[in-house]
C-alpha cells in the first residue's frame, strides 16, 4: 500500500508500508520500485507475469520502525503523475531494498554544506539529519527552476539552514545554485552534491579552477537494472576503472570519478 502526496512541482513523497526496508535502512540509502502483476497474464508453466522492475531509484526520505512505513522521493520533473500515484487492483507499490551503501559524513566536520538541484535534494534528506542529530551545523543551498519546483522549507529537518538559488529568481539569488558556495566555503568543512549531471560537472569545473576548495562527496543515482552489481548499468567511471553505484553509490568523491 502506498499514499501520495505532491510537495512541491514535480515532486511527489511517497510512503510506502515496507517493514523490512524501514527496519534496515540508513541514511543516503534508496530503493528500486518492484515490477507488477499484470492481470490475466500467465507463463506457459502457469506463473503469474509481472512488468520488470522501475529502473528509477528512489530515495529514502524517512524511515517509522514503528510502523514500517517509509518515504521515497519520486520526481517527475512535469512528466505524467499517474505513473506514480496510479495503483489499480494489481499495481501497488511493492520495493526492494534499501539499496547502495549509507552515506557517511567525516565525523571530525563541525559544519556541513550540502547543495541540491531540483530533485536531486531527496538523497539529501535523511543525510541532512542524520548529521543535524549530531550536532553538526548543516547549511543547504537548494537551487531549482523557480520556487515552486524547491523542496518545500517547511520539510526539511530540523536544524538545517536554507539558501536558495533560482533560475528565474522567483526565491533566493536569481543564479545557478553554485553561485552561492563563495558564501559558506570558508566556514564548511565538506561538500555533499546532489543533482543532474550538470551541477557534477559545474562544480567538476570550479575545482579545476581553484574555485572549489572543500572536500566534496557527489551521490549518483542513474537508472538501474540488476541492481547487484552484474549488468554494468549504473556504472561510475573512476580514475581506478568502473564502480557500480548500485552496491558501492550513492556516495563518490568529485575528485575520483572521471566527468567527460
Ligand atoms: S544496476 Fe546492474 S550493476 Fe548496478
Amino acid at each position: 500500500m502506498a499514499t501520495f502526496e505532491t510537495i512541491a512541482q514535480g515532486m511527489i513523497l511517497v510512503r510506502i508500508a515496507a517493514s523490512r526496508v524501514a527496519r534496515a535502512a540508513q541514511p543516503g540509502q534508496f530503493v528500486q520500485r518492484r515490477g507488477h502483476v499484470i492481470e490475466g497474464l500467465v507463463s506457459d508453466d502457469g506463473r503469474a507475469q509481472t512488468t520488470p522492475f522501475d529502473p528509477q531509484p528512489y530515495p529514502i526520505l524517512s524511515v517509522d520502525t514503528a510502523s514500517g512505513e517509509i518515504a521515497v522521493l519520486a520526481v517527475t520533473d512535469g512528466g505524467d503523475d499517474s505513473a506514480i500515484t496510479s495503483t489499480p487492483t494489481g499495481l501497488e507499490w511493492a520495493v526492494r531494498g534499501p539499496l547502495g551503501k549509507a552515506v557517511t559524513v567525516d565525523p571530525a566536520a563541525r559544519h556541513v554544506a550540502f547543495i541540491a538541484q531540483g530533485g536531486g535534494i531527496g538523497s539529501l534528506i535523511a543525510v541532512m539529519r542524520e548529521t543535524a542529530e549530531r550536532g553538526v551545523r548543516v547549511t543547504l543551498l537548494a537551487g531549482a527552476e523557480n520556487a515552486w519546483q524547491l523542496y518545500p522549507s517547511h520539510l526539511l529537518p530540523e536544524g538545517v539552514r536554507e539558501m536558495t538559488a533560482t533560475d528565474d529568481g522567483s526565491a533566493g539569488i536569481r543564479a545557478p545554485v553554485t553561485h552561492l558556495l563563495p558564501q559558506i566555503q570558508d566556514e564548511a568543512d565538506v561538500l555533499i552534491a546532489s543533482g543532474p549531471p550538470k551541477l557534477y560537472a559545474d562544480l567538476a569545473r570550479m575545482r579545476a579552477d581553484g574555485l572549489l576548495t572543500i572536500p566534496t562527496t557527489v551521490l549518483v543515482l542513474p537508472q538501474l537494472e540488476c541492481r547487484d552489481g552484474q549488468c554494468g548499468a549504473c556504472a561510475v567511471q573512476t580514475a581506478d576503472g568502473s564502480r557500480f553505484a548500485c552496491v558501492e553509490g550513492p556516495a563518490f568523491d568529485l575528485d575520483e570519478v572521471e566527468w567527460s
